[in-house]
């Protein structure tokens, strides 16, 4: 989704735009723009495609602008062109923005009867001659302010006026916004890493709160002017660990991070002697959950399938029922959630626009909301109830990988924590569950010694027009996730099924061209899902097993057999998601696609 930098200081600000652009460009876009100082004008440049088109356009004027503000866009309204990248211009306003001006259409009416003229097919045009006309009767915070009150819709916006040469004015709804702070500078972003090189010390802008950047500091108010006294947070990663420190792409180093990630996000939070999972880590206290009778999840894409087997966890081992909803479907479903409903919402970035909707609409129903998120200070952690953060450091590359792993940690956790108050357990099997926990990154690190192996399996089918990946229990939200996977980095149609419900229909496309990867650890599901493997076989499907059978028995009957290392069945969940991650990586990789950037695709989808 759309990025937004703005930079004041004594620094070459469109350097420092430049290369924070480059650091959002992971959120997904296709044209980019900035805006900054030359004699006294405001100079907006403009570009379809990636950041370095941008920047050869803008190098050879070698601009020394203090102040500068940068946006990468992903089109909602009008296609990527030059003419609908921003930033906009209105008279002396200069604008850009992420979000949906939902009202734009009678907005564009009002404004073309008061003459303004319309250069671009974009929503936010709007919002620059709204911005722009109020600036003749109000000063410049007044005037964005009036403006933002005519708006429905969501926004992020940077703004810059050409009689102003030292003030940024920033404001969000429900798009993401973060300050940072520094010494005779000030930055503002639609995420940290843009601008993590320079500043660790951020302020997180709430909903409808304006921030005015001046290279002396910055001041926050509300949309009613009035001062808000707002906390600073000081943000432990380092710089390197948004870089891809030698790696080729961010994906594979995510991938390679997992037993790094896992580690963080368990250490400190339970005791596997005595069997505590501490629940503060969770924010969370004992008669939270000793009342609870149901448990709803929520979350999109890849966390969604963490939710799935979130609900295998929960209802085998805590015994409480679970429900897991995409969310963009939860709010619209009339949901029969009350007060005595926990909602675990999962999302790595904690601004996907419909989890943070299906979020609310929980919230307003009066249940209690958890969120399993990755990223500080996020809108989802700051309204939920309880956070519970994974630890993996930001993720870069937009197929999510170690946030996965590490949500399904999250969610082990907490199911143990319920295990224990709900005493659906014998003490000593919650205790052997923790301990194996601690197993846990040195098992993913074997997982990972398979990757020679699994990128030979791609050299032999990269060219596959299709792939099906097959699992039972709670290896088939694994499975889905093998086929997200796949088609958010080749391109190649994939599907997840559950192996038993094969024959009522993706049994039709096994022929000797297709590949069917199987997840087929030796669980209780382990003679069933030999019985599918051998109708795949029998039809002449090429078979892909991943497996932890030493027996061998699966790999004697499969085309490639992939070894696992053995944990309990919950766990294995988070050893067969790294191969899985490992085959679309490198059969991205020899389709020749842009693994860390698929096209179309956002890291952080915040319109609905
Ligand atoms: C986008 C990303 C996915 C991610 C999903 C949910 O589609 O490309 O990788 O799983 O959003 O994101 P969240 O940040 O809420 O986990």
């Amino acid at each position: 989704m759309c990025g937004i930098i703005g930079y004041i200081g004594s620094r070459n600000a469109v350097s420092v735009v430049l290369e924070g652009l480059k650091r959002l460009e992971y959120r997904g876009y296709d044209s980019a723009g900035v805006a900054f100082f030359a004699d006294s004008r405001i100079e907006v440049r403009r570009s379809k495609g990636k950041i370095h088109e941008l920047a050869s356009l803008i190098e050879p004027e070698n601009p020394k602008s203090t102040i500068t503000i940068g946006h990468t866009r992903w089109a909602t309204h009008g296609r990527p062109s030059n003419e609908n990248a921003h930033p906009h211009r209105s008279d002396g306003i200069v604008l850009v923005h992420n979000g949906i001006i939902e009202n734009y259409l009678s907005l564009k009416q009002q404004l073309t009867g008061d003459g303004y003229h319309f250069t671009s097919e974009t929503d936010t045009e709007v919002l620059c001659h709204l911005i722009a006309k109020h600036a003749k009767s109000f000063p410049f915070e007044d005037a964005v302010r009036k403006a933002l009150t005519e708006v429905k819709g969501t926004y992020a916006i940077a703004v810059m006026k050409e009689d102003d040469p030292d003030r940024i004015i920033a404001v969000r709804k429900d798009s993401p916004l973060v300050v940072g702070l520094g010494e005779g500078e000030s930055f503002v972003a639609s995420d940290i890493p843009a601008f993590l090189n320079y500043s660790r010390t951020v302020i997180f802008l709430d909903n409808e709160e304006m921030a005015v950047l001046r290279r002396d500091g910055v001041t926050v108010t509300g949309l009613d002017g009035r001062v808000r006294e707002k906390e600073t947070t000081a943000i432990s990663w380092s710089p390197s660990m948004a870089e891809k420190g030698g790696y080729r792409h961010f994906m594979l180093k995510e991938i390679y991070e997992q037993p790094r990630a896992i580690a963080d996000t368990l250490r400190g939070r339970f005791n596997a002697e005595n069997g505590e999972v501490y629940l503060t880590e969770f924010g969370l206290r004992r008669e939270d959950l000793e009342t609870v009778k149901k448990i709803y999840i929520v979350a999109c894409g890849t966390s969604y399938h963490a939710g799935l087997i979130g609900k295998y966890m929960i209802e085998n081992l805590a015994r409480v029922p679970v429900e897991v909803d995409i969310a963009s479907e939860f709010r619209y479903r009339n949901p029969l959630v009350g007060p005595q409903d926990l909602m675990i919402v999962i999302t790595q970035s904690g601004e996907t626009a419909d989890t943070l909707a299906a979020q609310r609409e929980a919230k307003r129903l009066g249940a209690k909301v958890l969120t399993i998120c990755n990223v500080l200070g996020s809108t989802s952690s700051r309204e939920a109830d309880a956070v519970f953060y994974t630890h993996s450091g930001p993720e870069i590359g937009v197929a999510s990988t170690k946030a996965f792993t590490t949500q399904l940690v999250g969610l082990y956790l907490f199911t143990l924590a319920l295990s224990g108050i709900k005493r659906s357990l014998p003490a000593d099997t919650g205790k052997k569950l923790l301990k194996e926990l601690l197993l846990l990154p040195g098992k993913v690190e074997s997982a990972l010694s398979t990757d020679r192996q699994v990128s030979m399996i791609a050299k032999e089918f990269f060219k596959a027009r299709g792939f099906l990946y097959l699992g039972r229990g709670m290896n088939y939200p694994v499975a889905l996730e093998g086929a997200l996977k796949l088609k958010e980095i080749s391109y190649i149609h994939a599907e997840g099924y559950p192996a038993g419900e094969m024959k009522h229909g993706p049994i039709a496309l096994i022929d000797e061209e297709l590949p069917v990867v199987v997840l087929a650890p030796k669980d209780a599901l382990y003679e069933k899902i030999l019985s599918n493997i051998e109708e795949v076989k029998s039809r002449g499907g090429k078979i892909i097993v991943i497996t932890n059978d030493t027996d061998n028995d699966v790999c004697r009957i499969s085309d490639q057999c992939i070894m696992m290392p053995e944990t309990n069945p919950y766990l294995m969940t988070i050893l067969l998601a790294v191969p899985v991650q490992l085959l679309a990586y490198h059969i991205g990789l020899l389709r020749g696609c842009d693994v860390d950037q698929p096209r179309n695709l956002a890291k952080s989808v915040t319109v609905e």
